[in-house]
């Protein structure tokens, strides 16, 4: 089994998406202790964004096919191909994903890559596989004590689904900036919902 980590906080050993993601990961290993876990880190200058043979080659007149950040692209889609699971790790930034998560989708989700378009809409090219995805909040975006919008997990949903990803598996670690005691009942809260799932679940 392949296990593809896409990391996305920049906050290194503090990170709670990071340390909710090893979690998960270490869960799939109990489960394949021969699998390989593939780390992409995406935050900060990990990750360049899409240049212009990039954006070029997506318009639907376009017969360029290589040069730029394509080659990079290339790389990022063969890496999800070759998983068997993807674990996303991911801090909530202004309601939404981390301007650096949205740099890797944009490079993966590429028109006559991981999805065409056609006068019906769009169809996924990608066959569908787990997809664990660890949220961190600074505040609690879910459930009674939620005080803010949620544009991350819908977006994450919808653009993971248009490539062909729907087995998304979502855990988090909600209220990360109201202190030590916060952190410890979310912490808590996200194992035990981890241990629902794979004790519930056979396969990943
Ligand atoms: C630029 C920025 C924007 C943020 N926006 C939000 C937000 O909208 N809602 C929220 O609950 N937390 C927000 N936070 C707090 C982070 O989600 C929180 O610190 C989280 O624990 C970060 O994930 P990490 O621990 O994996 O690094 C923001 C943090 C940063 C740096």
């Amino acid at each position: 089994m392949n296990i593809l980590h896409v990391s996305c906080s920049p906050r290194g050993p503090a990170s709670e998406s990071s340390r909710l993601a090893r979690n998960i990961i270490e869960r799939l290993l109990n489960r394949e202790p021969s699998a390989l876990v593939v780390t992409r880190l995406v935050s900060g200058e990990n990750l360049p964004h899409v240049d212009g043979s990039y954006a070029t080659s997506q318009q639907s007149t376009a017969d360029v096919s290589e040069g730029g950040s394509l080659a990079l692209s290339d790389q990022l889609i063969a890496e999800v191909e070759q998983a068997d699971v993807l674990v996303i790790s991911t801090p909530m930034h202004n309601f939404s994903l981390p301007s650096a998560l949205k740099a890797w989708i944009d490079h993966v989700a590429r028109v006559r890559r991981t999805f065409t378009i056609s006068a019906q809409g769009k169809t996924a090219l990608l066959p569908d596989r787990p997809v664990f995805i660890a949220i961190a909040s600074g505040g609690r975006f879910s459930g009674e004590r939620a005080r803010q919008p949620d544009y991350l997990t819908p977006y994450l949903r919808d653009v993971l689904n248009m490539i062909g990803l729907h087995d998304l598996r979502l855990f988090s670690v909600q209220g990360t900036a109201m202190g030590p005691q916060a952190i410890d009942e979310a912490r808590n809260q996200a194992d035990e919902a981890l241990h629902a799932h794979f004790a519930s679940s056979r396969h990943a």
